[in-house]
């Protein structure tokens, strides 16, 4: 089994359920409200660690940032890089429609608080082979990548969310990309699925790429392999997560050395099972639930 490093975020969700997203000048009530533990890094962390994985989580939490570790801890994530930093912890504001789809506002706090000698101090631990994950809610993103690749570690990126800023990263230097259709969009300049892969394939030659599209399923693709996995049909009550869910348990299949036609089927169920729950963290199942289901 491969180590995990993950360096990635960790947010405070504040949850309002609505009947419809709010549009500019208008005031609605919400329907229901929950605060969650969330952040992109931080549920990936919770998904590899429930599908079996060892990892390791590097960040940075403010004054109120105690929920967000005690999470990862219970879910048996290493949480000895976090740093605690003056101020807030990032944090994200969720609206979820009656179809279960959400839009997120984020302010990133201490997720902002990541810089280059943090990441050096970090990787110094780790070893070639050992697995890097990052996704776009933190700061010095493109350096860890440079730094992990350097060493030797395999890169994994999650381009999520796409802003300006990644456009500019060295995201060839990825091993695999995990990517929704909207980043594959915007990352290949295609609309079709299957465009998409194909252009990120000519871009990133040496990238594997796997492309979820949620009710669609998802599509993988590593030089001349290319693979399909349909979704498994449930009712969504909250897609918070989904992807997130997805990366981790995918990455848990990697690091175990599973077959990647395994890894996929393996994820795709515990995304389907992610979004028949409410919130983020705790909506990703642990591995035994993936058995009962
Ligand atoms: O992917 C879902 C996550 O995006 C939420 O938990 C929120 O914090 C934002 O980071």
């Amino acid at each position: 089994m491969k180590r995990v490093l993950n360096i990635g975020s960790l947010n405070i969700d504040r949850c309002y359920d609505v009947a419809d997203f709010v549009h500019a000048k208008e005031t609605v009530s919400a329907l229901g409200y929950a605060t969650n533990t969330g952040g992109k890094g931080l549920n990936q962390s919770v998904a590899l660690a429930r599908a079996g994985a060892q990892v390791s989580h590097a960040g940075a939490v403010g004054e109120d940032g105690e929920m967000l570790l005690q999470v990862l801890r219970d879910s048996g994530v290493d949480t000895g890089y976090i740093l605690r930093v003056p101020g807030p912890s990032g944090h994200a504001i969720i609206q979820i429609d009656p179809r279960g789809q959400n839009c997120i506002l984020i302010y990133a706090g201490a997720n902002a608080a990541l810089d280059e000698a943090y990441v050096d101090r970090v990787l110094s631990d780790f070893a070639p082979g050992d697995i890097l994950l990052l996704q776009n809610e933190t700061t010095s993103v493109a350096y860890a990548m440079e730094q992990g690749k350097k060493k030797g570690m395999y890169v994994v990126l999650n381009p999520s969310p796409i802003d300006a800023a990644l456009l500019e990263y060295p995201i060839g230097l990825a091993d695999l990309l995990i990517l929704n259709e909207v980043e594959g969009a915007a990352l290949s300049g295609e609309a079709e699925f299957e465009a998409i892969l194909r252009r990120l394939g000519e871009k990133y030659p040496d990238t594997a790429v796997v492309l979820t599209l949620g009710e669609q399923g998802c599509l993988y693709r590593s030089g001349d392999t290319v693979l399909r996995q349909a979704a498994f049909r449930v009712q969504a009550v909250d897609t918070t997560a989904a992807g997130d869910t997805f990366t981790g348990y995918f990455l848990a299949g990697v690091a175990r050395g599973d077959d990647p036609a395994d890894c996929l089927r393996t994820a795709s169920r515990a995304s389907s099972i992610a979004v028949t729950r409410k919130g983020a963290a705790p909506s990703i199942p642990l591995r035994s639930e993936l058995a009962e289901a």
